[in-house]
């Protein structure tokens, strides 16, 4: 059978027997050899890679059951700033001898701190207990994934993946992907929570008015401008909008991995249209202009369950100008575009995804606004059921105007 799946990024196609797995077709035809086989039976965890963002064992994943999906191995991770990191702990808390559990363990540990967050020791060996070691006795193991853990001990967990469309069985379908409840329960081992950030007090605060250029759509790609002025001085913004992850923050659905590791990023985008729910896992770049007060964050990513793939880019720049009470003020200019393949394309370039973009547009204005402020950021999915609610709303509103005006 013929398959076409994307590795590291790459297009690859292959043919395969349809009982041919994933973990022998990355190694034996892709020569990609950082895969390791133990068990062969879904036990070990050697074989463990990502499957369209997701960690699954390619002992009993199907190649053909990949058609379409992005892979990524343990040579795929390369550039990721969070696996430098990890392996940074596991060199430096001698978390590997012989190697050959080290490739799955850390792409399950990646994906475990890319989940939660301040776990105990003995819930992060409950954690990895997925994956089999025969040599280091899991201490050296335990306190890498320890140190990585607490040092993005107040970063935001990704969101959960569900079991549609599941490919693999780790971490299955039933695997708890909450974030923990950062309280100290008893009887746990000490406890690794970050405190509780306190409170923010609620802020009255006027809404931001956004100004919505023209929506562009050249040759697949949706371009969308707008611009709005913050009651903020231009290096107060600055300060917030040159921080790729507080940018995250105020776009609805988007999250990040970590802070920028040689100026990339890795994260999530969660958008849900009606029926249609994807969770776009993948990277980028962020690329700050500190001269012109202007960054330029880009990325790309894929949805395993609608097989859609999205690349797209957010390009803004903060000038200096005058409030509406005589106060310091900052203009921000903003291009936002993105490209979507898939099933989700055709939704992607409808009226009503459209009015969605512009409306995720003026919910990161009052996201940026509420943290310049001190007020709390609400986070939702793109398209989460308040912002679709607004945009039915306003069309509706559009509708009745046209019927009475004629
Ligand atoms: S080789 Fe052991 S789980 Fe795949
Ligand atoms: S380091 Fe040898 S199996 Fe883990």
């Amino acid at each position: 059978m013929k398959i076409a799946l994307t590795v590291n990024g790459r297009p690859v196609a292959g043919d395969v027997t349809p009982r041919t797995n994933l973990a022998d077709f990355l190694r034996e035809q892709l020569l990609l050899t950082g895969t390791h086989v133990g068990c062969e039976h879904g036990i070990c965890g050697a074989c463990t890679v990502e499957i369209d963002g997701e960690i699954a064992r390619s002992c009993i994943t199907y190649a053909v059951a990949c058609d379409g999906s992005g892979i990524r191995t343990i040579e795929g991770f390369d550039e990721d700033a969070l696996m430098s990191r990890l392996r940074q702990t596991f060199t430096e808390e001698h978390a590997l001898q012989c190697g050959y559990c080290t490739p799955g363990m850390l792409i399950a540990a990646r994906d475990l701190v890319r989940r939660k967050g301040g776990l105990s020791r003995a819930e992060i060996r409950t954690e990895m207990s997925g994956n089999l070691c025969r040599c280091t006795g899991y201490m050296g193991i335990v306190n890498a994934v320890a140190r990585v853990m607490d040092e993005r001990a107040g970063f935001a967990p990704s969101t959960a993946p569900t079991a549609n469309g599941w490919l693999g069985p780790a971490p299955g379908p039933g695997a708890s992907v909450a974030f923990p409840d950062p309280t100290p329960a008893g009887g746990r081992e000490v406890s690794r929570a970050a405190p509780p950030p306190p409170a923010r007090p609620a802020v009255a605060r006027k809404p931001v008015r956004v100004t919505v250029g023209d929506i562009e759509d050249v040759d697949g790609t949706v371009r969308l401008a707008q611009s709005f002025v913050l009651e903020h001085p231009r290096q107060v913004v600055w300060q917030l909008m040159s921080d790729p992850q507080a940018v995250a923050r105020c776009m609805p659905g988007a999250s990040l991995d970590g802070p920028p590791r040689d100026g990339n990023i890795s994260g999530r985008i969660e958008v849900k249209l009606g029926p249609i729910a994807a969770s776009f896992a993948g990277e980028g770049s962020v690329k700050p202009f500190p001269g012109e007060y202007r960054q330029l964050i880009e990325g790309r990513g894929g949805d395993r369950r609608s097989g859609s793939q999205v690349s797209g880019s957010v390009d803004y720049r903060l000038s200096a100008t005058t409030g509406e009470a005589g106060g310091e003020a900052t203009r921000v200019a903003v291009t936002i575009s993105y490209a979507l393949t898939g099933l989700l394309a055709q939704l992607g370039r409808s009226a009503i995804a459209r009015d969605l973009a512009r409306r995720i547009g003026e919910t990161f204005a009052q996201n940026i606004d509420a943290q310049l402020s001190g007020a709390a950021v609400a986070q939702v999915p793109v398209g989460g059921l308040s912002l679709v609610l607004q945009v039915l709303a306003a069309r509706l509103r559009a509708m009745l105007a046209r019927i009475f005006a004629r």
